[in-house]
């Protein structure tokens, strides 16, 4: 689909505004002092070496060698702790390839259709039931059950394992993380493990069982021990939940805010650019974390090994002005929300499936009319910036 079309006629700055609100309510002291930073590359006593430059971010990311995740001050430091040694996000070299390959199968298109489409179908059933009967839908509440479902299913745990309660204890802890944190203290160590064990106790009898379709019955096969494989469920909660939870109703707020949610509706082939846009413009991992190997130089700044770096994506992603399908496209950005290289996201193609669905039940539900948004909280003191709460409702649903 190449077409990107003309911008709606009633296209506003009013989704900048909020999102400015979403970012500032996640991080009010970080985000402003990242988006301060105007030059490529700049040394912050305390915080690490921060990168903002798109081709520099590009480039740490595909030299592994000299940039890697396992290091001081990389996400190891951060994770290792709690999930064990063994999660993908924390390995690098032969090792992580070869289990990202073991666990490739698992993310094919087919695989994550059949996954979003059993696992989706009566959860948006009811989103468009409501919606069509004129009712408010919670945008926020619906990509939680979304998420928290298609996890479930791939992680082996039992279906009412992630309810909102245990969702908010995640929320907990990946709301530890700030942009000075390079670890957690023994006391956040802690809790956080005692709340993944309660999530993992479901996973340990998918291992036991040996289950290829689900990832610790799979990590099994591939001869990994129970803690590894709990660990990457941990990882695959941790990582795929939030993102999508976070991303979804901020979509949706830009696009009914922006005038792109009416065209839509009549340009449904505009999808797939309008979703890539929206994950430019939010980049729900705003920041990615490399430890320095070995000396090097970024731009006009020389690092050294045990450097941290701080790869604020967000700001690269935001770089070909406002919001437009194809934005990202033709300013060469090839998906680097997703990250690039070695470590680009494992799960894309099941986020990607996920967010279709929704946003295309959205559409239908709200197809005899133009849709509103009637309330919307951002999040506070999260680490993925988005809604706590985003009501969506057919603009002439507005019976009491
Ligand atoms: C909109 C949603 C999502 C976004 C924007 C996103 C973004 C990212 C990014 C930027 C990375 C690379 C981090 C780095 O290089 O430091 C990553 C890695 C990863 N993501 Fe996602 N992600 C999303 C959804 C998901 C989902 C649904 C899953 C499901 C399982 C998932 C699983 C992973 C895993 C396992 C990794 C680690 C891969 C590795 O280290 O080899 N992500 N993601």
């Amino acid at each position: 689909m190449r077409s990107t079309g003309t911008a709606p006629r009633t296209a506003s700055n009013l989704h900048r505004v909020h999102e400015e609100r979403v970012f500032r309510a996640a991080h009010p002291v970080a985000y402003p002092l990242l988006c301060r930073i105007r030059v490529p590359v700049l040394r912050v006593p305390g915080v690490g070496v921060v990168v903002r430059d798109t081709r520099l971010i590009r480039r740490v990311l595909l030299d592994g060698d000299t940039f890697d995740k396992t290091g001081p001050g990389s996400p190891a430091d951060l994770w290792t702790p709690i999930l064990g040694p063994s999660v993908l996000l924390n390995m690098e070299g032969a090792d992580h390839a070869s289990l990202r390959r073991k666990l490739a199968p698992l993310f094919t298109p087919s695989a994550v259709a059949h996954l979003a489409d059993a696992g989706l179908a009566p959860l948006l059933a009811d989103a468009v039931r409501r919606l069509r009967g004129g009712e408010t839908v919670d945008v926020v509440a619906l990509a939680r059950s979304c998420a928290s479902r298609l996890i479930a299913e791939l992680a082996g745990l039992p279906q009412d394992t992630l309810d909102d309660e245990l969702f908010a204890r995640i929320t907990r802890i990946t709301g530890m993380v700030r942009l000075t944190s390079s670890r957690f203290s023994p006391r956040q160590v802690g809790a956080a493990r005692s709340i993944l064990a309660d999530l993992t106790t479901g996973a340990a009898t998918a291992y036991r069982a040996g289950d290829e379709s689900t990832v610790p019955g799979r990590m099994r096969q591939l001869g990994l021990s129970e803690r590894e494989a709990l660990g990457a469920v941990g990882a695959f909660v941790l990582t795929g939940t939030e993102t999508l939870v976070a991303f979804i109703p901020r979509l949706v707020a830009i696009l009914v805010d922006s005038g792109w949610f009416e065209r839509l509706r009549a340009e449904l082939e505009l999808r797939d650019e309008l979703v890539q846009e929206g994950l430019r413009v939010t980049t729900p991992s705003p920041v990615m974390l490399r430890s320095v190997r070995g000396p090097s130089t970024l731009g006009d700044v020389a690092v050294r090994r045990g450097d941290r770096l701080v790869l604020a994506n967000f700001l690269a992603n935001r770089g070909p002005g406002d919001f437009a399908p194809g934005r990202g496209r033709a300013a060469g950005q090839k998906q680097l929300w997703f990250g690039a290289g070695p470590h680009f996201c494992l799960g894309a193609p099941l986020a990607l499936a996920q967010i279709a669905r929704v946003l295309d039940a959205l559409v239908e539900g709200t197809a005899d009319g133009p849709a509103e948004v009637t309330a919307r909280r951002p999040a506070r003191g999260v680490l993925i910036p988005g809604y706590r709460e985003l009501l969506l409702r057919r603009a002439d649903g507005a019976r009491p």
